[in-house]
């Protein structure tokens, strides 16, 4: 029988999905996006070598592995040929990246409005976007205005749409925004020659992950972001525009939700944010700033500084349940390698959690309380045996899965690929 499992971020994103998905991949006949777009920065290194992922799945590197982007992902055409163009050489999308035709389309005017309005929002209602056109994008599926993959396959169709499309976009940008009208003929010219590229790869992706699963093949399914930033869960409206939870790999992808087996959530030992919205357990001090270097906390997509802070378990404990995660998988246990001391947030002072979680609350009114454990003064950076960990890491990661009511099926201890513990192999 064949496995497959969700792997999702359980905090605000950037927690290692990349390298844990390219670990696992080993394992694996296919690798599936399901949700988000080129927002995301998936950071793989393997024997050193760096590869930072935006739109193409985690299993590339693999050539034995066939990688879908799904009809949840919205693409830009730009940014996936931009990024098959900075694959290694030996790699081959040819016959190994498939596309769904229902995938939506990030268009120009989708990336122009984002930014404009991020530029022009009060500084308390910026959120703090990628700029990759992600919301406006996801706006239009919606609506049912928007283009689809499919859209490509049929160029007068294509055209029809795209005017009418743009009428109503040149109308904002311009009379709200003050900005630049888009102009038609460049925008359909490039947008047909990037198809010329892409329409190869276009797949009935739901066919084929169910013909692979019922033939017995492996399959993973790559989250992007984490889940305090689904459109519906997370600390709204500091979010994104998809969902990002695991039951998202369903509806974005075609899967059914009895063929999955196996739900993996990545969680950093401590916790990151990058761009605005609360977050109970952020360290404004020196701690904070030696997370921040000691874990080289700059974003994989836009280079921005990530806020660090504690291990937030009200947090995590709420992912568990949002997306039935079997077992846990904590990263960067070696950035807390040398502190004297670390915390955990067990509860919120005077908040109930249900509020906190779901909805705009400022930092004055939410408190962390925190549980304090002795730290270890060992290096535990790419450390494979369980054995072989100082006795307070291994105490600190127990700890959790106390707290938390979950195994930690996997700790990473450094970037690589290799530097890792696996406990239980969701896979094998
Ligand atoms: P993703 O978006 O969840 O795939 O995560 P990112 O790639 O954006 O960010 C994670 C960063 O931490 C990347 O630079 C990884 O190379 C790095 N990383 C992943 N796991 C570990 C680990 O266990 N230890 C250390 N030190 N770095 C790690
Ligand atoms: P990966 O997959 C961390 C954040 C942005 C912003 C909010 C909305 O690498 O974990 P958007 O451009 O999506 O409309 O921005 O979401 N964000 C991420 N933060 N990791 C990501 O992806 C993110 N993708 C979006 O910073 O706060
Ligand atoms: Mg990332």
């Amino acid at each position: 029988m064949g496995k497959s499992v969700i792997i999702v971020g359980t905090q605000w994103g950037d927690e290692g999905k990349g390298k844990i998905v390219d670990l696992l991949t080993d394992s694996a006949h296919a690798v599936v996006r399901f949700q988000g777009g080129h927002n995301a920065g998936h950071t793989l290194v393997n024997k050193g070598k760096k590869v930072i992922l935006h739109l193409i799945p985690s299993g590339i590197l693999h050539e034995h592995v066939d990688c879908y982007i799904g009809n949840g992902v919205v693409l830009s055409l730009d940014a996936l040929v931009a990024e098959i163009n900075t694959l290694p050489a030996n790699i081959d999308v040819s016959k190994r990246l498939k596309i769904s035709p229902a995938a939506p389309l990030i268009m120009d005017y989708h990336i122009i409005l984002d930014k404009l309005r991020e530029e022009k929002a009060a500084v308390d209602k910026k959120i703090g976007t990628t700029g990759r056109g992600i919301g406006p994008a996801y706006e239009d599926k919606v609506s049912r205005r928007g283009l689809k993959v499919i859209d490509l396959f049929d160029p007068d169709n294509l055209s029809h749409k795209l005017k009418e499309i743009l009428d109503y976009y040149n109308f904002i940008i311009t009379n709200y925004y003050h900005g630049s009208a888009i102009e038609f003929q460049s925008l359909f010219n490039k947008t047909l020659k990037l198809a010329d590229k892409i329409l190869p790869l276009v797949t009935d992706v739901v066919s084929e992950l169910h013909n692979l699963y019922s033939k017995g093949s492996n399959i993973l399914f790559e989250g992007a972001q984490g889940t305090l930033l689904d459109i519906d869960l997370g600390t709204y409206p500091f979010v994104t525009s998809s969902n990002t939870v695991a039951g998202s790999a369903c509806t974005g992808s075609g899967i059914g939700p009895k063929n999955i087996d196996y739900v993996l959530g990545i969680t950093k030992a401590y916790t990151t944010r990058v761009g605005e919205g609360p977050f109970v357990t952020e360290l404004n001090d020196d701690i904070g700033k030696h997370i921040a270097k000691q874990g080289h906390e700059f974003g994989s997509t836009t280079g921005r500084a990530r806020r660090c802070g504690w291990l937030d378990v009200v947090a995590l404990k709420r992912s568990v349940q949002i997306n039935s995660l079997s077992g846990l998988c904590i990263t960067k246990l070696d950035v807390l390698d040398g502190m004297n001391t670390i915390k955990i947030c067990t509860s919120y002072q005077d908040t109930e959690s249900a509020t906190a979680l779901g909805n705009n609350y400022s930092h004055d009114e939410c408190k962390p309380i925190y549980e304090e454990l002795p730290g270890w003064q060992e290096p535990t950076c790419g450390i494979t045996d369980i054995n072989k960990l100082p006795k307070n890491a291994l105490n600190y990661i127990k700890r959790i899965e106390e707290l938390v009511g979950v195994s930690v099926d996997i700790i990473s201890t450094g970037a690589d690929r290799n530097d890792t513990i696996i406990l239980k192999h969701p896979l094998l």
